[in-house]
């Protein structure tokens, strides 16, 4: 089965005029766009394949055309979203009908001290624990590996390799195991994902899917992300 996409295109796209072209250039089943919020509704009108999300859980996004909601983002847990916000969000995510995509991930100093497991397994309890308040049998979510020295924001920061991403991707399907919650998740890495090296991810069976940034406002970036994943 085809593999997912996440287009976030955080806030590199700031017209609308942009954010048209560019979704009626890469509008594609199998493909997921993340605007800024403020274009979702001009992005709806233009595709007919892809699906929408929001980059965070806003409250009119489901009605707005958005199926999904990052939540945890690095960006926004840099902007002081604590685990308890992002718990919330994730709650209010759901309780919209959208999927969530929960971002996790260390950053250069934790994975440096060793304290890796503890903040992924931190960040994945902590970011599920108010769906408990909600009454559902089974809840889809996307938990998203995204260590944060492999995002492409910062200056020296490096990739993560396939070996890497698949062992902590592991390591968080086995705390989820252990919460025994009602949560039925799929595993998306993310962080300086190209054309170059997403086959390597894609073509994995532990990753379900990419959450791709800088590489996803570059059409024909996107386009050849996009044909490795309806390969893999
Ligand atoms: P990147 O960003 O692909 O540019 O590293 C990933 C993200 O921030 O979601």
């Amino acid at each position: 089965m085809a593999k997912i996409i996440f287009a976030n295109w955080k806030n590199k796209i700031t017209t609308e005029a942009d954010a048209v072209e560019l979704a009626r250039a890469t509008d594609a089943k199998g493909l997921v766009l993340l605007p800024l919020h403020e274009f979702l509704s001009e992005v709806r009108a233009v595709v007919q394949h892809a699906e929408l999300g929001v980059q965070d859980y806003a409250p009119d996004a489901f009605v707005s055309g958005a199926r999904y909601s990052l939540v945890g983002h690095a960006d926004r847990r840099a902007a002081g979203d604590t685990d308890g916000i992002i718990a919330e969000k994730l709650a209010l995510a759901v309780r919209d009908g959208l999927i969530p995509i929960l971002c996790v991930g260390e950053s250069r100093a934790e994975r440096g001290s060793g304290v890796t497991n503890e903040v992924l397994k931190r960040q994945l309890k902590q970011g599920l624990s108010r769906l408990r308040d909600l009454n559902f049998e089974i809840c889809p979510v996307y938990v998203a590996y995204e260590p944060l020295w492999a995002i492409s924001n910062g200056v020296d920061h490096e990739q993560c390799s396939v070996e890497t991403a698949v062992h902590r991707i592991a390591y968080l399907k086995e705390q989820l195991l252990h919460l025994g919650c009602g949560v039925q998740a799929k595993y998306l890495y993310g962080g300086s994902v190209t054309s170059k090296n997403a086959e390597e991810y894609l073509y994995n069976k532990d990753i379900d899917g990419l959450l791709v940034g800088a590489a996803s406002i570059n059409v024909e970036e996107l386009k050849n992300i996009w044909h490795s994943a309806s390969k893999s």
